[in-house]
Formats: C-alpha cells, structure tokens, sequence
C-alpha cells in the first residue's frame, strides 16, 4: 500500500509516519512537506534512508509542485496532515491558514481525484465546533461555529472535503481530533512551550484566567485513531477523536510544575488571547462504537514520558527557539515549497 502523507515532518504527520513505517510492513509512504517553520527532517531522520519512506519538498498549495507527486506511481490512500497549525499566528494573519489549509485541501482532493485515488483522509481539529459552556460535549453533528482563523480554516476545508463526496461520490473520510501531545511537538505550543521554559529557567505565559479546557489526547493515540478510519471508517462520515482528558491550562502548568519540580512563581499571567475559546471537549463515542478505537495512554504516564522526552531531547528543540534551525534548513533545502523530482527528493 502506497500512501501519501502530507504534512508529514510536522508533529503529528511525523508521528504518524514513524508509527506506520515500525507497525505496517506493507506501507510505503511518500511525505509531501513544505517544511515550513514547523517541519523538521530531525522528526524522521532515523527513517531518511528507509527504503520504504521518501520525501518531496512541496507545497500542498501549489498544483504544478503537487501533479508529479501524484502522476509518478499509484497511490493508494492520502493522509492530509499537511497545515498551518497555530492559533496565535493565525491571529496575526489567516493568509498562510488560507493557502494552505483551504487552498491546499482543494488542490489535494482535485489531484486525487484526477489521479483515482481510493481513499482521501482529512485530518481536522475539534476547534471547528467552536467553543462550549462548562457542560457538553461536541458530537460529529454539532455545528460548525469556527472562532480563530485558523479554526475558520480548517473547517472551510472540511466543507470542500464533503462537498466532493457529495458531488463527485469521492471517498473522503474526516478525523477531527482534541489537543494533542507528545514528543517532536513545536515549542510554541502549550505543553512543549511550558516544559522547555521550565528546562530553561523561563517563565510560563498563561493566558488570561488560566481556566480555558482542552481534551488532551497523547499523539500516539491519535495516529491509531487515524490509521482505523483509514481502514475502516465509512466512505463521507466524520469521526471525533478524544481523549477524555478535560484540563484548564492551570491545571497542566500545576502537573508540569509537580513533574518537573518548579516554584508557584514560573507561572506569569498574561493578557488573554484574542477570541480565545473557553472550552473543547469531545464526544468520541462514533469511532469506539463503530471502529473500536480507545485511547490507551494515560494522561499520568504520556505526560510523565513527555516531559523526560524533552529532558532528553535538548538538541531537538534547543535550535527550535533560538532561529538558528530556520536558517539552518534555509541554506540546506532551499525555501519552502521548493520543487524537487520525485526520484531526487530521497
Ligand atoms: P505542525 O504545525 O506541527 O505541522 C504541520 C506540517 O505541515 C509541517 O511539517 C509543515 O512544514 C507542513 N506544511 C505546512 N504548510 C504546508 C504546505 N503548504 N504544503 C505542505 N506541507 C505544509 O502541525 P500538527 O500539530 O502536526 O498538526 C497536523 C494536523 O493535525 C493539522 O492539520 C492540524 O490542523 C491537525 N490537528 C492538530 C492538533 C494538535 O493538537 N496539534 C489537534 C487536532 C488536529
Ligand atoms: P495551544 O497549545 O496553542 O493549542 P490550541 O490553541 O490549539 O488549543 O494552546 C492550548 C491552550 O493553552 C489554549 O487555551 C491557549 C493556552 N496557552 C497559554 O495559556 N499560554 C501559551 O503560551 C500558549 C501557547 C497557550
């Protein structure tokens, strides 16, 4: 099986690509990265050389760099991993989200399409739904209440997804997944933010009141969840991926701060973000029911195991805040969305 990841050398693409190549001996995988600030070759670099696992350097948003990818052998499954992910950027401009997020997704379902793939996955967020109450919980059927740019985007893209099976009985299927963490995570995010300050001797930024919820869900859990809907989910149907793990932002800086052993002091108030959602929480009842899916970490032991991972991985993520790795994969690949031939992106 000949599957297309995009996105793939960010957090959960790399995650996802790693889990197949170590679990499925069938997969081959072709990764189609932009390598945006967000992706790093670090993420799979024990893979780079596997004979099963090729990189093209592309963007998403841009068919002529897209159409090889897809014309030079079969493919059999897309995963479109491939986006722009952060909420406070998108605040400072949606126009990359919209390339990308929206843009892409369409170039993407066109191409396969065109190129007869069987199956298009399309990986989304619980942020479409919007924001909750201090009760309830959202479900596949709630309505689409986007409040960031970025969730905006994302959920034009879900939209473009259904609309092709709607229209041309294209075979898409949506995950839309809580907050994810783990190891390789991007260090402007909550969780690899707070733990990498703590390591420094920094201070935490919480926003606002602190008292925000999000499902926390640990990234392997979510990659397991994805490669069962891709087997087996139903042709159009969406799938809501959680993890039952409701925590404010005070409540993970508490656990970060007992874990890594640090005084009330590291955690700095700070002005809220704008729009910001007071509270996610999932409904993933479908994907059990139908699929049999469960998240098997536990939040105890897959934030125990993360905060070592990055107690263990200065290299990886030291760079990552300092700018030296941007220029650094500047001068070594070029700037992003470069077009590389197949065959010479190995
Ligand atoms: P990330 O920002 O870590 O990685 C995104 C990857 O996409 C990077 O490797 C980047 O280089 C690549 N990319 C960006 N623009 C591209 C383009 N135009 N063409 C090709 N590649 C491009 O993001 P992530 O946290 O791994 O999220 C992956 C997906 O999962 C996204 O679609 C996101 O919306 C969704 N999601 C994330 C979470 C979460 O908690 N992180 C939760 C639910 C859903
Ligand atoms: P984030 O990791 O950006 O994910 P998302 O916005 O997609 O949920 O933020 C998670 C929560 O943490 C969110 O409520 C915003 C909050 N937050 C802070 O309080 N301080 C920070 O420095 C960051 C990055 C996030």
């Amino acid at each position: 099986m000949r599957i297309m990841v995009t996105g793939g050398l960010g957090f959960i693409g790399s995650q996802m690509v790693r889990w197949l190549l170590d679990n499925e001996p069938d997969v081959d995988i072709i990764n189609v990265d932009a390598l945006t600030y967000a992706g790093n070759p670090a993420n799979v670099a024990d893979y780079a050389d596997n004979s099963r696992y090729q990189w093209i350097h592309a963007s998403i948003a841009d068919r002529a760099q897209m159409e090889p990818c897809f014309a030079d052998k079969p493919i059999d499954a897309v995963i479109n991993f491939a986006a722009e992910s952060h909420v406070d950027r998108s605040i400072q401009s949606g126009v990359p989200f919209v390339a990308t997020n929206v843009l892409g997704t369409q170039i993407l379902l066109e191409l396969a399409r065109t190129y007869h793939v069987p199956r298009f996955l399309h990986v989304s967020t619980d942020e479409v739904y919007g924001s909750l109450g201090p009760n309830g919980l959202f479900r596949e059927t709630s309505p689409l209440q986007p409040n960031s740019p970025y969730a905006a985007s994302k959920a034009a893209a879900d939209l473009l997804v259904l609309a092709a099976a709607r229209t041309y009985q294209q075979d898409v299927v949506i995950t839309r997944c809580s907050n994810n963490y783990g190891p390789y995570q991007f260090p402007e995010k909550l969780i690899p933010l707070f733990v990498t300050n703590g390591i420094e001797g920094q201070p935490w930024p919480l926003y606002g009141d602190g008292r925000n919820v999000r499902d926390w869900l640990h990234v392997e859990d979510h990659v397991r969840a994805i490669w069962a809907v891709l087997n087996s989910g139903k042709s159009g149907q969406i799938y809501n991926i959680g993890g039952h793990t409701e925590k404010s932002n005070w409540e993970i800086a508490e656990d970060l701060r007992a874990i890594l052993g640090l005084p009330a002091s590291v955690i700095v108030p700070v002005p809220d973000r704008l729009g910001h959602d007071r509270r996610y929480a999932m409904d993933a009842q479908k994907i059990t029911k139908e699929l049999g899916w469960e998240p098997r970490i536990a939040w105890e032991d897959g934030i125990a195991s993360t905060v070592a991972w990055y107690q263990q991985h200065e290299d990886w993520w030291r760079p990552l805040k300092t700018g030296a790795y941007r220029e650094y994969y500047r001068q070594q690949y070029g700037e992003s969305g470069t077009t590389r031939a197949p065959s010479a992106s190995r």
